[in-house]
């Protein structure tokens, strides 16, 4: 969910409004807004797209108001409908609470307010909590009392961001194992899930703890522990572009920001080799007699962030001979994996706040062992809670579904394998360099395919009609067609399975019938006998009939005979192939949505960061 709160001389309602535009991508299942008004609220919510909320407030517009929060919402407790939205109100109407999280123990606490005769409207855990501040300011405590007490009886993640009508002096806000940052303005300030909130109005952010209850007014910002102590914040610049957060005259973020890849490659690489010619990795935090006795690493990750790990193993075994595990974040901590101190936890997130990766490695840190974690986003929760951390640099990604976000991760599992390879000495220094100037070329070869998008384009449009989609790979190549395939899925809703291309002749090839599209990721040709493994798995596909779109390298002249459809890749080692032989994939999926008429930047059900286990 997207969370807005500003106290200031603005019309709140503009602020609040346009924080949502931009915070949209985090959930897009109801938006609302809610402005202090003559001692009471005056609010407007609507199910569906932020456009729905704007075109009630044009036909009925809200009372003026400096003061207001607003909310955009990924639905968990209760269906995406009016009711449900947020704000949620108290039972008078004085108090308008937003959340984001889950209060775990909304059940009973929902039980005992309905024993004491309170009327509660919707099925949310929400409104909950706006009944039960409501009942502290109406005793008499100002709202940020309240929120302390009311913090006190909460469990589960929450950022819960209140307003009392009869004090517009204030926004109060409490964070617990859910994002929210401050935006600190001259005579105005603001609260925002990420930082995207407030970018129009200030680039001074703040970052805060867990467990801290931050009371914004126009001139001043107060921070304290749930226990009520003093505590400071750490405050930072947001370095971005602002038109980093434009569509920058592309239909979709997502197709620009496809076009972002070499930009953010060659950013992700940038100063990480020093004078003599070695890896410097100045974020990573963890000294090398820490990570020389390392010896097992387990990848936690959720979505395409796992595929990047998935790829991640491949790299790092190879390279450094030491053993790798990937697991999905949300299934870590549950089955009590075997944790010791010479285990290292690698969390891949772009966003830094999703909650399983977040909880996977809180419980992992519990166990002794070290985390490093591989974020895209400066001042979030996971790299905070980690002991090192590799930035990547693709920038602020929009689209729900993660493109530079996932090119940037594997160079930084790249750099994180050969760093590795570098410290336990499983590489001589030529042969980092050698890879390093590999990766280095990678900005080029992606330009090269970006640059035959048309003939992507032109495939999409003639799988409009597809109603399933195979993708094969094998060795790096595996975890691209999981890759390809869950791009269709998000974006074009279409059944779509990725398969190590040498297990299909155990079960899946049962699937194929005639005429089913089955992208094939071919690996480079080599010494192991890998390329002409995919070539068998090819033709068993090709002879039940598939329809077979090949991506090989330019020069394979292999594989013709058995394509119905090629696409050419530049030549790079099986390694760093996915780097190349995702774009393509990308390409289809965004194109096949787009011409299927779907939101490619705000696929249905999802969200961009999801913030609840
Ligand atoms: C959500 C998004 C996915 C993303 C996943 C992990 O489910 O819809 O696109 O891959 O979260 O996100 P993270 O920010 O942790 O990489």
């Amino acid at each position: 969910c997207g969370i807005v709160g500003y106290v200031g001389s603005k019309q709140a309602q503009d602020v609040v409004v346009e924080g949502l535009r931009r915070l949209e991508y985090r959930g897009y299942d109801s938006a609302g807004v809610a402005l202090a008004h003559e001692g009471s609220i005056a609010s407007e919510k609507r199910a569906g797209k932020l456009a729905n909320l704007e075109r009630a407030i044009a036909e009925h517009p809200l009372p003026a108001s400096t003061t207001g929060i607003g909310h955009t919402r990924w639905a968990t407790h209760g269906a995406p409908n009016d009711v449900n939205a947020h704000p949620h109100l108290g039972a008078e109407g004085r108090l308008a609470v937003v959340h984001n999280g889950i209060i775990e123990n909304f059940a009973q606490l929902r039980t005992e307010l309905e024993a004491a005769g309170h009327a509660l409207k919707s099925e949310t855990d929400t409104e909950v909590a706006a009944h039960l501040l409501e009942l502290e300011v109406v005793a008499g405590h100002d709202l940020t009392d309240a929120m302390q007490r009311v913090c006190q009886r909460l469990k589960g993640a929450f950022t819960l961001v209140a307003l009392d009508g009869k004090d517009p002096s204030r926004v109060v806000a409490a964070r617990r194992n859910s994002p929210l940052v401050v935006g600190l303005g001259e005579g105005e300030n603001f609260l925002g899930s990420d930082v995207a909130a407030f970018i129009d109005h200030t680039r001074e952010a703040l970052e805060l703890g867990q467990d801290q209850i931050v009371t914004i007014t126009a001139d001043d910002v107060q921070i304290i522990g749930f226990d009520g102590t003093p505590a400071m914040g750490k405050q930072y610049h947001v370095d971005w572009d602002i038109t980093a957060a434009e569509k920058d005259g592309h239909d979709w973020f997502m197709r620009k920001e496809i076009f972002e890849q070499p930009r953010a490659v060659a950013d992700s690489l940038l100063g990480r080799r020093n004078a003599s010619g070695l890896l410097e990795l100045d974020e990573m935090r963890l000294d090398d007699s820490e990570l020389r006795d390392i010896d097992r690493i387990i990848i936690i990750a959720a979505g395409t962030s796992y595929y990047a790990g998935m790829v991640a193993k491949y790299a790092i075994e190879h390279w450094t001979r030491v053993s790798v595990e990937v697991e999905l974040a949300s299934e870590f901590r549950y089955r009590d994996p075997i944790l010791t101190r010479s285990t290292l936890v690698v969390a891949i997130s772009q966003s830094g706040e999703t909650a399983d990766t977040l909880q996977a490695i809180r419980h992992a840190r519990t166990q002794r062992s070290k985390v490093l974690s591989i974020c895209n986003t400066n001042g979030s929760t996971i790299p905070r809670e980690s002991d090192g951390v590799i930035y990547t640099y693709a920038g602020p990604e929009i689209g729900v579904a993660s493109t530079k976000g996932y090119v940037t991760q594997l160079v930084a599992c790249y750099l994180l394998a050969l760093y590795l390879a570098q410290v336990k000495g499983t590489f001589f220094g030529d042969e980092i360099h050698h890879v390093m100037d590999q990766l280095d070329e990678i900005p080029q070869h992606i330009e090269s395919v970006l640059a035959e998008a048309d003939q992507i384009y032109k495939i999409a449009r003639e799988h409009v009609d597809a109603t399933s989609v195979l993708f094969l790979g094998r060795h790096a190549g595996y975890p691209v067609a999981l890759e390809g395939a869950l791009k269709l899925k998000e974006l074009a809703y279409i059944h779509a399975e990725g398969f190590a291309a040498g297990e299909i002749k155990h079960g899946p090839i049962a699937l194929i019938e005639p005429g089913l599209p089955v992208f094939c990721i071919v690996p480079p040709r080599g010494r192991d006998h890998l390329h002409d493994k995919m070539l068998s798995g090819i033709q068993e596909v090709r002879t039940r009939g598939a329809r077979t779109i090949c991506l090989a390298e330019l020069d394979d002249e292999t594989i013709a005979p058995y394509a119905d459809t090629l696409i050419g890749l530049p030549k790079v080692p099986v390694l760093l192939q996915p780097l190349v032989a995702v774009i393509p994939l990308q390409l289809f999926a965004c194109e096949l949505a787009t011409v299927m008429g779907h939101d490619v930047d705000q696929p249905r059900n999802l969200a961009k960061s999801v913030t609840v286990e």
